[in-house]
């Protein structure tokens, strides 16, 4: 048993506290990581706000990099000192998605079967089954992708979610190919990450369409060739004024509202495709003329975890990353300690950074 510190998020809609925890040694196949770094995410409030379900204390934290501490019976694929992404959907191979090629649909993921505590023995539930704002957690070892340690973890372990997820939009979703023309709406952390997603795939024409100036900033330092602030320009007027006059080919929708789920729709050119990342709320609902739909052809796909597969995807953006050909260090706006949590969920709602890290 390890007992660390870590961010607990105790009843619904209470501020986070640093708590004591105890983690258990691994058991079969399981692993047990010492996290370097875990990113701060909007599901982790949603999480403290019991948006996702009641079953506090939550232990936040899911996007993460770290090194394995120790792994559990029969785990072969891993060994302590190993340098890891943890990842939220550790694929089952059994499941009726899985059997018919599509994992990234898996719905049988695994996770830890022993349960972290509070010091009272109280059990926790991790976010996302991963739980990494901790100096250590315990995860299924199939959540753990091993990439090449010279990477940083601030920047590594932003695959393990809201980054994987743009990134993923843009090449494995919407599939995007040399020459494309690629509009973004929504230009935080996920929305930055699709910009450089088209980028990585060869996108000549990448247009980012946000209400806030300072995205709009970040896009262009990572790949954006247009900008369109909507609050002042008409986002489909300006994605079209920058495709002249025909709409974009891939069109990927990052803020997960109405409004923006409509312009995606509008801003397709001819047989486009539309990629939706951001995640709407149960009660959201989308009023679109249906000839819109029909007329333009192409496709509508939605994004979930950027269809990623992580052991094939996260060895490879690392790599690229060290190649200098992907700048995951600019989604890290800045570094905290994990009494900071709750400062960071203020400054994520103000729209002041992309991502807040936690280091350990
Ligand atoms: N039009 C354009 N941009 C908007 C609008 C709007 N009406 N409303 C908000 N935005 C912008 C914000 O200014 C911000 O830059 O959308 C961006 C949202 O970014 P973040 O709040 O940082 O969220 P992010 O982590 O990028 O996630 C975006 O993707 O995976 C989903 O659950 C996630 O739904 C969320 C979305
Ligand atoms: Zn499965
Ligand atoms: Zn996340």
């Amino acid at each position: 048993m390890h007992e660390v510190r870590a961010v607990v998020a105790k009843s619904k809609g209470a501020p986070v506290s640093v708590e004591t925890i105890l983690v258990p040694d691994p058991g079969p196949g399981e692993a047990l990581v010492k996290v370097e770094a875990c990113g701060v995410c909007h599901t982790d409030l949603h999480y403290r706000e019991g948006g996702i379900n009641d079953d506090f204390p939550f232990l936040l934290g899911h996007e993460a990099a770290g090194r394995v501490e120790a792994v559990g019976a029969g785990v072969t694929d891993l060994a302590p000192g190993d340098f890891v992404i943890l990842n939220w959907r550790a694929v089952c191979g059994e499941c009726r998605s899985c059997k018919r090629g599509r994992p990234w649909y898996c719905f049988a993921t695994h996770n830890a079967k022993q349960k972290m505590t509070l010091a009272d023995g109280t059990a926790l539930s991790p976010a996302l089954g991963i739980g990494a704002f901790a100096e250590k957690t315990l995860v299924a070892a199939g959540q753990c992708t091993k990439v090449d340690p010279a990477a940083p973890a601030t920047a590594a372990g932003l695959l393990g979610c809201g980054v994987m997820a743009g990134i993923g939009a843009a090449i494995n979703t919407g599939n995007v190919t040399r020459g494309d023309s690629v509009a973004v709406i929504g230009c935080g952390g996920v929305g930055n990450a699709a910009i450089a997603g088209a980028r990585l795939a060869g996108a000549r024409k990448i247009i980012a369409v946000d209400i806030d100036d300072r995205k709009l900033d970040m896009a262009v330092k990572l790949g954006a060739t247009h900008t369109v602030n909507s609050k002042s320009t008409d986002a489909v007027e300006g994605i079209r004024a920058a495709t002249e006059g025909n709409g974009a080919d891939v069109v990927i929708e990052a803020v997960g509202r109405p409004e923006t789920y409509k312009q995606a729709f509008f801003g397709r050119d001819l047989a486009g495709t539309v990629v939706l990342v951001g995640v709407p709320t149960p009660d959201m609902v989308l009023d679109l003329p249906m000839i819109e739909v029909f007329g333009r052809g192409g496709s509508l796909k939605s994004s979930w975890y950027g269809d990623c597969l992580p052991s094939r995807d996260f060895p490879m953006l690392i790599d690229l990353y060290l190649q200098k050909r992907l700048d995951l260090d600019a989604f890290v706006s800045e570094t905290i300690g994990i009494d900071d949590v709750e400062k960071a969920f203020e400054r994520m709602h103000h729209g002041d950074v992309l991502r807040s890290v936690v280091v350990f």
